[in-house]
């Protein structure tokens, strides 16, 4: 098996890189990844980083190739990456400071999605952060052609992937406790939503 690349993780892990320092603070002590894909992005920002443990995850069958750079990166930070499925309730059972993901919620269908933030109101407590980058919609309309291409291009892989709509985000991560803290604007018509936690509520 050869190493996965992503050339879109090497375009965007800069600007990524720019909003985790607004974001993490020196006080953190985990972070938790979610579709953490090939691991690039973990080799580049846990670094940044280093009082900070970085817990990459990802359905079982990337695991095996984001290893492949955890291994040559040798990052201390860097825990051994696991499965984790936002469908199924296996967050490991410490207390998360932070979570990021990239680029997920367009591959999940909406139901994964809902299913995901439901699983951070419930894992997440008061002030923890989670911050989700990728391309969404406004008000049901695509901010570029480009985007509107790549829905269609998703659509014809899963007709029930496909661009959210930062509303229906952004109503479910309320209503699972969070208060949108920043919508950055990114390069390329992406976005980074920084979401913080409310006071603990664990029956929603
Ligand atoms: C487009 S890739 C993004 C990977 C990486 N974060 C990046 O930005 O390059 C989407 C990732 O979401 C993961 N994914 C899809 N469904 C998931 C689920 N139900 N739970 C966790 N991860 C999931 C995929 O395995 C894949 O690695």
């Amino acid at each position: 098996m050869s190493k996965p690349f992503s050339e879109a993780c090497e375009n965007n892990k800069e600007p990524i890189l720019a909003v985790l320092h607004d974001v993490i603070l020196s006080s953190d002590r985990r972070l938790l990844e979610i579709g953490a894909g090939t691991g690039q992005h973990a080799v580049y920002f846990a670094p940044a980083f280093p009082f900070l443990e970085w817990h990459p995850t990802d359905l079982s069958p990337a695991v095996p190739g984001m290893s492949m750079w955890f291994k040559e990166a040798r990052i201390p930070s860097i825990q051994i990456p696991r499965k984790l499925d936002v469908k199924k309730d296996d967050f490991p059972k410490v207390k998360f400071d932070v979570v990021f993901t990239a680029n997920t919620f367009h591959v999940m269908q909406w139901k994964d999605c809902k299913a995901f933030m439901k699983l951070l109101g419930h894992r997440l407590r008061e002030g923890s952060r989670a911050v989700i980058y990728g391309p969404f919609k406004y008000n049901g309309e695509f901010t570029s052609s480009s985007n509107e291409e790549f829905d269609q291009s998703l659509k014809t892989l899963d007709p029930l992937s496909g661009i959210r709509n930062f509303e229906d985000v952004n109503s479910n991560m309320t209503k699972n406790g969070f208060e949108l803290v920043h919508d950055y604007e990114m390069p390329a018509h992406n976005r980074t939503l920084v979401y913080r936690r409310l006071k603990f509520e664990s029956h929603r």
